[in-house]
């Protein structure tokens, strides 16, 4: 598997570093616009491979797409990231440019590609994805949901005093502060019901501190947070390269399912070697379906300013 990730920006290396440890790429080519910025990270990360015991190959490059071609899949982080204080919406204009050429280029050298979207506001970037490439909707994955119940089932541990392992929980819904849907009454410790275990207001908590959990980090950091995006879009490539069926909740263009249309939003997908393989419509309960559209409501009106 050859796998593209353009943008050598902090989320960009921690993508290629866990894709390269993870070790089932062959090849993993690191693409940015700032003179010689990729080929260097490509070469401190290609050194550390006889210590972290990698093969993958890591290759650097500066503008030059042709390096991309016949990748099968592709990350774009390019754009600018968020300043504390930054709603991800805010990035909109900057970042819309960029990842519609992005994009562009990236299928000129690799018409069978599948494109995962990081560049914020993640939901809105990938709907413009499809609008701009016309891609089967399979092959356009917006990553957002992965990384926010990475940070739920973090926050969920912490209020259980559980380890990280024995907890599951998802978050659906936009990927911004206000439109994450953590469900916290479907979430488990180990098949039990985290409900059995914590207060209504505690898990209140924990979904509300995981909702900011990305502006958390951005106060603490000064720019977003790359460590656990990067893992995060190194498991659904991952799930891609093995064709493992795994599910994660993705940001997918909808099309009627969970009674919404014309938008790209997180929701349970099946991810195998095709990208998404299927979108799985669980059983919310009427607070969880208010929650969802009006996460959806909020995404339209992101998506509205792109025109
Ligand atoms: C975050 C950015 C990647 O949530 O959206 O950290």
């Amino acid at each position: 598997m050859k796998v593209t990730v353009v943008g050598a920006g902090a989320v960009g290396a921690s993508c290629a570093e866990y894709i390269a440890m993870k070790d089932f790429a062959s090849e993993v080519v690191i693409l940015d616009i700032k003179e010689g910025f990729a080929e260097g990270k490509a070469m401190d990360l290609m050194q550390t491979a006889s210590l972290n015991g990698f093969d993958t190959n890591i290759v650097g490059t500066t503008g030059d797409y042709s390096k991309t071609a016949g990748s099968d899949v592709a990350v774009i982080t390019s754009g600018i990231p968020r300043k504390p204080g930054m709603t991800r919406e805010e990035l909109i204009g900057i970042n819309a440019g960029i990842v519609k050429m992005v994009s562009e280029s990236l299928i000129a050298q690799s018409p069978e590609i599948i494109i995962i979207v990081v560049s914020n506001p993640m939901d809105t970037m990938t709907y413009l994805t499809h609008k701009a490439t016309g891609l089967p909707k399979n092959r356009i994955i917006g990553m957002g949901g992965a990384l926010d119940s990475a940070r739920f089932k973090y926050r969920l541990a912490e209020a259980l005093g559980a380890p990280i392992s024995d907890v599951d929980g998802m978050v659906i819904g936009g990927h911004s502060d206000k439109g994450m849907v953590p469900l916290t009454r479907m979430a488990t410790r180990n098949s039990v019901r985290v409900s059995e275990f914590l207060s209504e207001e505690r898990l209140e908590q924990v979904a509300a501190d995981t909702k900011v959990g990305g502006a958390t980090l951005t106060g603490l950091l000064g720019t977003s947070a790359w460590y656990a995006p990067g893992a995060a879009v190194s498991e659904l490539v991952k799930a891609i390269a093995l064709d493992s069926k795994k599910i994660f909740p993705c940001s997918a263009l909808l099309e009627g399912e969970y009674g919404l249309n014309d938008l790209c939003i997180g929701v349970p997908v099946v991810l195998g070697k095709n990208g998404i393989e299927k979108i799985v419509e669980i059983e919310l309960d009427a607070a969880e379906k208010a929650k969802l559209t009006e996460s959806a409501e909020g995404v339209k009106k992101t998506n509205g300013l792109l025109n």
